[in-house]
């Protein structure tokens, strides 16, 4: 990290986040975990439980560290995540990973994940019916990866997973938490807004500075 910029964060009274041990877990625990990683990205490969699997080019299953603290979820697969089978890899995947540079962070740290793991036709919107039928994925990724924090990126994941009709601009800022567990969750706005409206990439930094704040927080 360059001093300014601690010197910036010290000032704002952030302290540096650094991601806990996790070595801890025997190899028969991993090797389990890994085993149903391995057997739920069988399933979502092999999913047709709707109409979204005949017109997907591949399953968007996730990708990241299986003991990544942070957990983000965007919306769905767009057209070259369909081709390539990985979220988050077009123009705004590009900005999410500038985005996660500027917390000290990286795809290989953190975990990414959408509400579908289909890519909906001509990149509508999901509709609640694909997204009720496909949530069960992700509920079993996040039981599997217990992450301390969740980034809800856009307007889609933010009220799907908070079972909201507030905007976006009202979330935003707010630490809510998800689930039994009380995961701690953030929403702030899509990249690809962001890429629409960079102006707002000032509110969306004071976003990633919450999660940081609540990852240093709890860890
Ligand atoms: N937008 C999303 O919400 N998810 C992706 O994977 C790509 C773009």
């Amino acid at each position: 990290m360059s001093s300014v910029r601690e010197q910036y964060l010290e000032a704002m009274g952030i302290t540096v986040w650094s991601r806990r041990d996790v070595d801890g877990a025997s190899p028969l625990v991993s090797d389990v975990m890994e085993q149903s990683w391995q057997e739920l990205r069988e399933s979502v490969q092999g999913c047709m439980q709707c109409a979204l699997s005949h017109c997907r080019t591949q399953t968007v299953f996730g990708v990241g560290s299986h003991e990544a603290d942070l957990l983000i979820i965007g919306e769905a697969p767009g057209a070259e995540e369909d081709i390539k089978g990985e979220p988050f890899v077009g123009r705004a995947g590009k900005l999410l990973d500038a985005m996660l540079f500027s917390m000290q962070l990286s795809r290989d740290s953190v975990y990414i994940a959408n509400i579908l793991k289909c890519r909906p036709p001509n990149n509508r919107d999901p509709r609640p019916d694909e997204a009720s039928t496909c949530t069960p994925y992700l509920e079993r990724q996040i039981a599997l990866l217990r992450p301390r924090a969740i980034l809800a990126l856009g307007r889609i994941a933010a009220q799907w997973l908070l079972k909201s009709d507030t905007t976006i601009g009202k979330m935003r800022g707010h630490e809510f938490s998800y689930g039994e567990h009380q995961i701690p969750l953030v929403v702030s706005y899509h990249p690809a807004y962001l890429l629409r409206s960079p102006s707002a990439k000032l509110k969306s930094w004071e976003d990633l500075v919450l999660v940081m704040q609540i990852l240093e927080r709890d860890s």
